[in-house]
């Protein structure tokens, strides 16, 4: 059981590439201890080989929030091993592009299941222990677009909205308990999650040439291109927040990053709808 309180007990979700790899990288560097998780075996790998470096203060293993008997696992051993989790870092997530008419409903499903179902999932096996305690911390990856959807990506738009709205509810329903929740809003970041986008559209939501969305789909990449090129933060900036999240002694309820993520939701509540689709269109050089 670690000694020194100052040291806190962190559990990262989807730290195989990204932001949650920089997290666990900054807080077991930070002198934390760290349970640095990811779904598939050779992630799992990876994080066991970067754990070495830190004498038993960092860990690795397989947590796939949509697999109710990982997350029950990883718990589990943490709770034993370290008596305690102080920091639930909810970073697992990826963005399911598509035309909401075109997107399969399972596609659909399988954004909830993770972004949002997942997240909710591990957040209720941690809490028991956090409330009892009446200490702990719950800090979810959230999106500037939990403000404002985005033609193309109204899936992942959808779930980081249920984000943030799940997160605001349980902000202040575990206040009389001391349990903090955080949200951590970034723009675009330089990590795999583009890829991944790109990956989850070919298949089944990927309009083809003769698709009504062709046009707004291209529009789309065009703009992406842009803002995921030299507009994008880098992960370290994000796990920067994250940090202030877990050691703060009041943290923030919100951490925005990149100045996009910045001013869009001040736009978003003073301007009128009209207006914005109207920007939106500019912004995608759409007639
Ligand atoms: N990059 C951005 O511009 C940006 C902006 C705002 C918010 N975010 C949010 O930041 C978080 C991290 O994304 P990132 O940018 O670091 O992208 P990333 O490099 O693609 O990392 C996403 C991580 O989530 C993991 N993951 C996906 N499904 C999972 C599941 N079912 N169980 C466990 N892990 C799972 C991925 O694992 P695999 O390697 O196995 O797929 C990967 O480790 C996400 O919640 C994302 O929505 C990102």
């Amino acid at each position: 059981m670690p000694s020194d309180l100052s040291e806190k007990v962190i559990l990262i979700t989807g730290c195989s590439s990204g932001i949650g790899f920089a997290s666990a990288d900054l807080l077991a560097r930070s002198g934390h201890r760290v349970y640095a998780t990811a779904r598939r075996p050779e992630s799992v790998d990876m994080l066991a080989q970067w754990a070495k470096a830190f004498d038993g203060r960092a860990h690795a293993a397989r947590l796939d929030v949509t697999d109710s008997d990982s997350i029950e696992e990883v718990v589990a051993q943490i709770e034993r091993d370290a008596g305690r989790i102080d920091c639930l870092v909810n970073n697992a997530g990826y963005g399911q592009a598509g035309a909401v008419e075109e997107v399969a409903v399972d596609a659909w499903r399988r954004q909830f299941e993770t972004n949002v179902f997942g997240l909710h999932a591990v957040t209720q096996r941690v809490l028991p222990k956090m409330r009892s305690r009446r200490s702990g911390r719950i800090i979810n990856l959230s999106s500037v677009v939990a403000h404002f959807s985005v033609p193309m990506m109204g899936p992942y738009c959808a779930s980081k909205h249920a984000v943030d709205a799940m997160s605001l509810a349980l902000r202040v329903e575990l206040a009389p308990f001391s349990v903090d929740v955080v949200l951590i809003e970034p723009g675009p970041i330089d990590t795999e999650f583009r890829l991944h986008v790109d990956e989850n559209l070919r298949g089944e939501a990927e309009p083809s040439t003769d698709s009504p969305y062709a046009p707004l789909h291209k529009a789309m990449d065009r703009y992406w291109n842009r803002s995921f090129g030299k507009g994008a933060a880098k992960p370290i900036d994000v796990a920067r927040a994250i940090q202030k999240a877990v050691e703060s002694k009041r943290p923030k309820p919100r951490y925005r990053i990149t100045p996009t993520a910045k001013f869009v939701p001040h736009l978003v509540s003073h301007l009128p709808d009209r207006f914005l689709d109207w920007m939106v269109r500019k912004q995608l050089k759409l007639k």
